[in-house]
């Protein structure tokens, strides 16, 4: 069956660029009304004027822009219905002797902190309007461990949050759900490969499938998720990895069999 997202309002955090543009192309594409929030208000004007949507001005780790913009999203298209929170920073692989404090808060901040302001903010919304729908991007770097010693937490504390919320807020018909990304290729994954701190060919050849994932395959399991045919599912985290979980355990038998 097609999605259906005609009369309803989604939020897209983060959806200027990457996974959440490419929600918000999705969930266009679907009828849905997209609010394209971003700390990148230029980029998100973009996105908005392609997806047919508005764009308003966020950043998640300022509490007073969380609020205003909720409030611009309230006055200008009434209680969002889906909110897709997908605004957050990458991580430098650093040894915890290099990581400095400064940046473990800042990755923590925008990752877990601003992902649960606006679930709070938004869903508090939701929750007295009636229902609505959530999914947070997480990663599968929250699922075990790597050498992201302030991302890789917070990405655990984001799956955590959506347990937590989803029980919180089931009886007032808001549905909380997460997502998580293998290695996808946007442009902040581009810009690892590009600066060499990442390796395209180790992160796909790390995964079942061989490959990294395009950022359109994340976003049409974010938007089941927050249809109405997944009606009856709350509190999950999916992985979208390729792979990737399955495979990384066979590093210790000499990796995946090669092909042919
Ligand atoms: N790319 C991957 O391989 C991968 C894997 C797992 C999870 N993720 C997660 O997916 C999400 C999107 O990542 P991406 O790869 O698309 O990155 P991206 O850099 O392409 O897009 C991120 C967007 O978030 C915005 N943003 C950053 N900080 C913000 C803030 N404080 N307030 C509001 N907006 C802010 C940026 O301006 C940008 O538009 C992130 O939460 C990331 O952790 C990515």
């Amino acid at each position: 069956m097609k999605l259906d997202f005609s009369g309803q309002v989604a939020v897209v955090t983060g959806g200027a660029s990457g996974i959440g543009e490419a929600c918000a192309q999705v969930l266009a594409a679907a009828g849905a009304r997209v609010v394209v929030a971003d700390r990148n208000l230029a980029a998100a004007q973009a996105v908005a004027a392609a997806t047919g949507g508005i764009a308003v001005a966020l950043d998640v780790g300022d509490d007073a822009s969380v609020d205003a913009a909720v409030a611009a999203v309230e006055a200008q298209c009434g209680v969002p219905q889906v909110l897709v929170n997908s605004a957050g920073v990458l991580q430098r692989t650093l040894p915890p002797e290099e990581l400095t404090l400064r940046e473990w808060d800042f990755v923590a901040r925008i990752d877990l902190r601003g992902t649960y302001l606006c679930c709070a903010r938004f869903g508090a919304a939701m929750a007295r309007a009636g229902g609505g729908a959530i999914v947070n991007i997480a990663s599968v770097a929250g699922m075990g461990s790597g050498p992201l010693h302030s991302y890789g937490p917070a990405k655990a504390g984001v799956i955590n949050l959506t347990e937590c919320l989803a029980a919180e807020w089931g009886s007032k018909g808001v549905r909380v759900n997460a997502v998580s990304p293998g290695f996808t290729h946007t442009p902040a994954l581009e810009k690892g490969i590009t600066t060499r701190t990442l390796a395209a060919d180790d992160m796909a050849g790390n995964s079942a499938l061989g490959r990294l994932i395009q950022p359109r395959e994340i976003a049409h399991a974010v938007a089941f998720l927050a249809s109405t045919q997944a009606s009856a599912i709350t509190g999950i985290n999916l992985p979208v990895d390729a792979g990737c979980l399955v495979a990384t355990p066979w590093a210790s038998y000499g990796g995946l069999r090669q092909a042919g």
